[in-house]
């Protein structure tokens, strides 16, 4: 279970800033173990998109990757806080991850997955687009981006994976997460 404190945390950012944050309570460990369910120790650098409270992070660190080889980009000061205490040894970028192809620092290895818990369904398409070709830059050719969703359908829209020549797969849903959600893998098309 998420400690009290990052529920309280979770709760006064989402209502201060409810479509940035997307949820009112962070992830359970049901939709965490999921959406890292493909996640391996060999899998090398992994980046987390808006970790919040670390929900998905520790289940990174349970299926064995290492906190160095963890990127996590997070946008709210109140959730990176959190994090560069949690997590010192994890390389954590304050910024809109929008703007992560942007960033000398992503820019000095390939990652081998690209876990998110960002909120898509809230986002114009044009920013998911430069979100998910940001990420992909900086994604080995085979590796995948795991997004999870409240809704049934994929979040990133068509358009975008068609012009990023990118396919999207639902992996499952999770009914034990409040609300239930599903995950998908999205994976480049031709490589
Ligand atoms: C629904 S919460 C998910 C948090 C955590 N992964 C979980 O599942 O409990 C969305 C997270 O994405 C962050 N976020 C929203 N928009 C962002 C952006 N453009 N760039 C980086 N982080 C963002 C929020 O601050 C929040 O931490």
């Amino acid at each position: 279970m998420p400690q009290s404190a990052d529920k309280l945390t979770f709760l006064r950012a989402w209502l201060a800033n409810p479509l940035r944050v997307g949820s009112a309570i962070p992830s359970s460990e049901k939709l965490a173990s999921m959406i890292t369910s493909e996640i391996n120790p060999r899998i090398g650098p992994v980046i987390e998109l808006g970790p919040g409270t670390g929900v998905f992070t520790e289940a990174l660190m349970a299926r064995g990757v290492r906190q160095e080889d963890l990127l996590l980009v997070e946008l709210g000061d109140e959730f990176a806080d959190v994090l560069a205490l949690r997590y010192p040894d994890a390389t954590i970028l304050r910024t809109d991850a929008a703007r992560l192809s942007m960033s000398s620092l992503s820019r000095r290895r390939y990652h081998g997955a690209a876990i998110s818990g960002l909120p898509l369904l809230a986002m114009p398409p044009s920013k998911v687009l430069r979100i998910l070709s940001g990420a992909f830059r900086l994604l080995e050719p085979k590796a995948s981006f795991y997004q999870f969703t409240y809704g049934w359908r994929c979040p990133v829209p068509e358009a975008v994976l068609r012009r990023l020549d990118l396919k999207a797969e639902k992996i499952g849903t999770e009914l034990r997460n409040f609300p239930p959600a599903s995950v998908f893998r999205i994976g480049r098309r031709t490589i």
